[in-house]
């Protein structure tokens, strides 16, 4: 079987971003197209804020040691995802019984945090996504969570330096959804501005690359690269996916509203026209990676295969076809389109 780790390796890292639990929970063809397709893996969820440390203290690492254990095993290599968010995080961060926490406590258990989680992985982690979704979706620059409101602006500069001292050797990112927009855009120029300036370590900004069919930035995706490398840091295309279901228009609407006018179209397949318009799709935003590869260093998909998507689920339930294999692992018209587009 031909494979994008192959095809791309003088290019960028292909990755995959797993849902679940790894090994256990994947069947044998899963595993296989895992270690043939792709050459670093990354948690969807065993190493957020939660399942790490659900109480001040309580650690639970054995999902994640059990992903690097594997991956280890199957010489393939890992990001972490991710030390600082503001969801999949617990309250006890921020309170101090019925207080609220005073920003001291709460640098001190963020340090407590990273060190305990980047230390534990030291020597074994590419990289670590520092910081996931700090901007704000309007004018602001980050988003009223409690890690701004409580730490402050400055509350990710906090992060980058203990992430250092916890993993010197690791590469340190931010990732955020729709950096690619002129909106986030900006404030990613300023948060790369900002570390650098102090002295502190950012290798690379992830664009989150959550995508719609016929809807895909093309431009904004290419100016975006040219800006973050003009920065001084790579590019990576982290959770990639397009939607082929969603309509634009959600934005305004609940989860219910949408799945009662949109239901759930594709329940018996995706229609040949769509797997063909993602097929397009895919390929040009590969021939776009490509022109870029100096300034991308890794592209890394949300989910395995259509069947492990998130996009079944959120923001409502149906039936998606997002990425480049089936629910059978089988590559699709996409994946050729990818593989022709850019034989080399
Ligand atoms: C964000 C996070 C991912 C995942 C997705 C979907 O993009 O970075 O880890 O949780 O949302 O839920």
């Amino acid at each position: 079987m031909e494979s994008l780790k192959r095809l791309f390796h003088d290019e960028f890292h292909i990755g995959t971003m797993l849902m679940g639990t790894l090994p256990a929970e994947y069947s044998a063809d899963e595993r296989a197209l895992i270690e043939t397709q792709f050459d670093v893996v990354t948690p969807a969820y065993c190493m957020k804020p939660l399942p790490v440390q659900p109480q001040e203290g309580v650690f639970d690492f054995e999902q994640a040691d059990a992903l690097v254990a594997y991956a280890q095993a199957h010489g393939l290599l890992i990001t972490g995802h991710t030390l600082i968010w503001h969801l999949s995080c617990p309250e006890w961060f921020f309170r101090d019984g019925e207080e609220t926490a005073s920003r001291e406590t709460i640098l001190q258990r963020m340090e407590a945090h990273i060190h305990a989680l980047a230390g534990r992985y030291r020597g074994k982690i590419l990289g670590w996504d520092v910081v996931n979704e700090a901007f704000d979706t309007g004018p602001g620059y980050l988003q009223p969570t409690p890690w701004a409101a409580l730490v402050g602006d400055d509350f990710y500069l906090h992060a980058f330096a203990f992430a250092r001292e916890a993993d010197p050797e690791a590469q340190l990112y931010y990732n955020e959804w729709d950096a690619e927009m002129p909106a986030k855009r900006w404030k990613t120029l300023r948060l790369i501005d900002e570390l650098k300036s102090r002295g502190l370590r950012i290798d690379a900004v992830g664009i989150q690359g959550h995508w719609e069919l016929d809807a895909i930035p093309f431009k904004e995706i290419d100016q975006a690269i040219t800006e973050f490398q003009a920065a001084g840091v790579q590019v990576m295309i982290t959770e990639l996916d397009i939607d082929v279901v969603l309509p634009r228009f959600i934005d305004d609407l609940t989860g219910d509203q949408v799945a009662e006018m949109v239901g759930d179209p594709y329940a018996d397949g995706c229609p040949p026209d769509i797997q063909a318009r993602l097929a397009e799709q895919y390929a040009e935003l590969f021939r776009l990676f490509r022109h870029h590869a100096a300034a991308i260093d890794r592209i890394a998909f949300l989910g395995l295969h259509d069947g492990r998507s998130w996009l079944n689920l959120w923001p409502y339930r149906r039936t998606n076809y997002p990425l480049l294999f089936d629910r059978q692992c089988r590559g699709k018209t996409a994946y050729q389109a990818v593989l022709e587009g850019c034989e080399l």
